[in-house]
């Protein structure tokens, strides 16, 4: 490949070797970050596709929400760093800045958190949905369920050529979040549904609607609900990750938006991914004392045992994640006020003390991920571990329905459809029972 002079258009040169024929492919420049070669054309010039399974190297789509230098470990929400947002930000103002493109002023903020306070009820009829679920069904099963229930309930706000059913869906689905997740854990554990309080801040009101009972009166810690409120913006959005590109995907079929997120939050349910959280509590729980921790590190590090450390690593961070270090100090934040003496937070402190002066991690670049500190804040907060990835679906269905909305604006917009490497038997004919 040759890089033409600057004072060109930018563009680099696929030459096959066995044909000799060239092929030119423009350069695309975005704000930051790195460039792209646009192979739109490649198939069409020599009938051969590109192959990246995992997309390690290939971008799916253009986008202006979330920008991460996964070596510097950066994360920019709309261009602010995420260190900011955390500290000077609320959930609401940052999931205005994701939505809309900027930071909202006082009345646009005040008129968004208006409009996302009133969409915190369900329908009525919804509740019946949760009562069809056993009460061990694990709440990411029964919020798959119950979110795509939703395009049968709102259908004024799936029409995704209207903007403005488009932007009332999103707030729906920004809103209506906390509702269900707070309603599928009442419903594990027994305890009769809780409605949405409009005089509550956003945080504040998942909290009431998760822990208070009818039959005393229940105060919301500040020190919680603004944990609570700084970890979802944390986990507000992260680029074209696994459940955002499943939610494009499905979108791009023209799908409603409540039928996308459900599909998202199935795919964040994977250990992998946003299921992570929930797998680090356990992961330490089997750890259970520090002597223990070298016996795990080297399964982490043993081809032949698919043991990995939960929330360490990451596709795009090979730094730390700057939301793992927000995390680890809002974690002793929480427990100091709490005065929660945790023994999972010194056997993590301890666990990565020793990974990250592990030769194997230093050079695959492992550090702590978003995930490794959440659950033991989640813990300190009454949250059981199966709740865990649906606290991170509440967060995330912002970014998703952000990324959504940007892609059915987008006029190069069309159905993402994946070519293969076939390795599968060429054309054979059928052969009857008889003569096999
Ligand atoms: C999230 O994409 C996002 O942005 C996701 C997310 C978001 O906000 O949306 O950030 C949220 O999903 C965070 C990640 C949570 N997952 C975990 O913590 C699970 C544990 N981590 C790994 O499964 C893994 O690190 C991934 C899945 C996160 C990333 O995997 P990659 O990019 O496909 O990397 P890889 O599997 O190719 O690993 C590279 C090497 C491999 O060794 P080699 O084959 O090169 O010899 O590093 C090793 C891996 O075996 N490795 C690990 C490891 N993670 C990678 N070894 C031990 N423990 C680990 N955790």
């Amino acid at each position: 490949m040759s890089n033409t002079a600057a004072a060109k258009p930018e563009t680099v040169t696929l030459t096959d070797n066995q044909s000799g024929k060239q092929v030119v492919f423009p350069v695309l420049n975005g704000s930051v970050g790195p460039k792209v070669i646009d192979i739109r054309k490649l198939y069409g010039a020599v009938d051969m596709f590109t192959y990246d399974p995992g997309f390690t190297s290939t971008g799916s789509c253009e986008s202006a929400i979330t920008y991460i230098d996964g070596d510097a470990g950066v994360l920019l929400y709309r261009g602010y760093p995420i260190e900011e947002l955390a500290v000077h930000s609320d959930f609401l103002e940052t999931s205005y800045l994701l939505l809309n493109g900027n930071l909202p002023n006082a009345a646009e903020k005040a008129k968004f958190e208006s409009a996302i306070t009133r969409h915190t009820m369900l329908h009525e009829q919804l509740a019946a949905f949760f009562r069809g679920f056993r009460r061990d069904a694990h709440p990411m099963a029964i919020c798959c369920g119950v979110v795509g229930a939703l395009s049968a309930f709102y259908h004024d706000s799936t029409d995704i050529h209207d903007p403005h059913q488009r932007m009332v869906a999103s707030h729906r689905l920004i809103a209506k979040m906390p509702t269900i997740a707070a309603m599928a854990y009442k419903y594990a554990i027994g305890q009769p549904f809780v409605y949405p309080q409009n005089r509550l801040g956003f945080a504040e009101n998942f909290l009431h609607m998760c822990f208070s009972v009818p039959c005393e009166p229940y105060e919301c810690s500040p020190v919680l609900s603004k944990a609570m409120d700084r970890i979802m913006i944390l986990h507000a959005d992260h680029e074209q990750n696994a459940s955002t590109s499943t939610v494009r995907l499905a979108g791009s079929s023209g799908a409603n938006p409540f039928a996308c997120i459900a599909a998202g939050i199935a795919c964040l349910w994977g250990p992998a991914h946003g299921g992570a959280n929930e797998a680090v509590l356990k992961m330490l729980g089997e750890i259970g004392h520090k002597s223990r921790i070298p016996e795990f590190v080297a399964r982490a590090k043993d081809k032949n045992d698919s043991f990995r450390l939960m929330g360490f690593g990451h596709r795009v961070y090979k730094n730390f994640d700057p939301r793992a270090k927000i995390m680890r100090e809002t974690c002793y934040e929480v427990l100091n006020q709490l005065g929660i003496q945790d023994d999972l937070l010194e056997l993590a402190m301890e666990l990565e003390r020793i990974a990250l002066e592990d030769d194997y991690f230093i050079e695959k670049k492992l550090y702590p991920n978003v995930d490794f500190y959440s659950g033991i804040i989640l813990k300190a907060m009454g949250f059981p571990v199966s709740m865990f990835t649906v606290l991170f679906a509440v967060a995330r269905t912002v970014g998703w329905i952000s990324q959504w909305n940007e892609m059915i604006g987008d006029p190069e917009q069309k159905i993402g459809r994946p070519r293969q490497l076939y390795t599968g038997s060429p054309s054979r004919s059928y052969v009857p029972v008889a003569a096999r």
